[in-house]
C-alpha cells in the first residue's frame, strides 16, 4: 500500500516536471537578436489599411512589413517607452507581471486622432505572450477609437498556434470593430523566414474589395 502511494507520487512528480520543461521549451523558444529598431516610416492616413504590430524578436515584424508591402497600408510599430531588454528571462518575467497585474506599459509613438479616423482595416500583429497578447498591444488597442472598423490579427507563436487566449482579449478590448478571428493568419517564429508568399496571400484576401 506504502510502495503504491509512493509510485503515486513519483509519477506525479514527473507528469509536472515534464509539464514544466515544456512551457520552457514554448516560452524560451523565440528567435533573438532579429528586430530592426529602425523607426518605421510615418504613417500618412493616405491608404485606408493600417498594419499595426508589436514585435520583440522580429518575427512579427517580418510578417508585418510582408502585409504593408503587399497591401499599400501604412506601417506602425508598437513600442514601449521602456524596452524589454534584450535577455529573455528578464523580458518572460516583465511580460507575466504585466499580464498577471493587468499593467498597460506605455508606448512612445502614437496615431493622430485625424490618420487614425482614415483607416478601415487595420491588421494587427503580435507575439502570443504567456498564452494572451502582449500588454503593449493592450495599451493600442484602449487608446484609440476603432469602432466599425475591421481588425484582422496575425500572430507568431512557439505553440500556441490558434493564439490561445489572445483573440478573445482582441474582441475585449474592441467590442464596437468587427474583428476577422477566424481568418487570423499564425506562423510558428521558426517558419516565418519561409512565409513570404503564404503571407502575402492571406494579406490580398481583404483589400481586393477594401478600397484600393
Ligand atoms: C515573454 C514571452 C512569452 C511567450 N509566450 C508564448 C506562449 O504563451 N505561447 C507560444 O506559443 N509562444 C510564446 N512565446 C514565443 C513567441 O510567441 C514566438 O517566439 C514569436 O515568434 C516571437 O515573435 P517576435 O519575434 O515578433 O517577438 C513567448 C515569447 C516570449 C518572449
Amino acid at each position: 500500500m506504502k510502495k503504491k502511494k509512493v509510485i503515486i507520487i513519483c509519477a506525479a512528480m514527473i507528469v509536472i516536471l515534464i509539464a514544466a520543461v515544456i512551457v520552457v521549451m514554448v516560452l524560451k523558444g523565440t528567435r533573438k537578436g532579429g528586430i530592426d529598431n529602425e523607426p518605421e516610416a510615418p504613417v500618412s492616413g493616405e491608404s485606408n489599411v493600417l498594419v499595426a504590430y508589436f514585435s520583440w524578436s522580429g518575427n512579427v515584424q517580418q510578417m508585418s512589413r510582408w502585409i504593408a508591402e503587399e497591401t499599400g497600408g501604412d506601417i506602425f510599430r508598437i513600442v514601449p517607452e521602456e524596452s524589454y531588454g534584450e535577455k529573455f528571462d528578464p523580458c518572460a518575467d516583465r511580460a507575466k507581471n504585466e499580464l498577471d497585474n493587468g499593467i498597460r506599459p506605455a508606448v512612445s509613438e502614437h496615431i493622430d486622432k485625424e490618420i487614425m479616423e482614415k483607416y478601415d482595416v487595420i491588421y494587427i500583429g503580435f507575439p502570443v505572450w504567456w498564452y494572451d497578447l502582449p500588454m503593449p498591444v493592450w495599451t493600442f488597442l484602449e487608446e484609440y477609437d476603432l469602432s466599425g472598423k475591421t481588425i484582422i490579427p496575425f500572430f507568431s507563436h512557439n505553440g500556441s498556434s490558434n493564439g490561445a487566449g489572445s483573440l478573445d482579449t482582441i474582441s475585449n478590448l474592441a467590442p464596437n470593430s468587427e474583428i476577422l478571428s477566424n481568418d487570423a493568419i499564425s506562423v510558428r517564429g521558426s517558419d516565418v523566414a519561409d512565409s513570404e508568399s503564404k503571407i502575402k496571400e492571406w494579406a490580398r484576401k481583404f483589400t481586393v474589395n477594401k478600397g484600393e
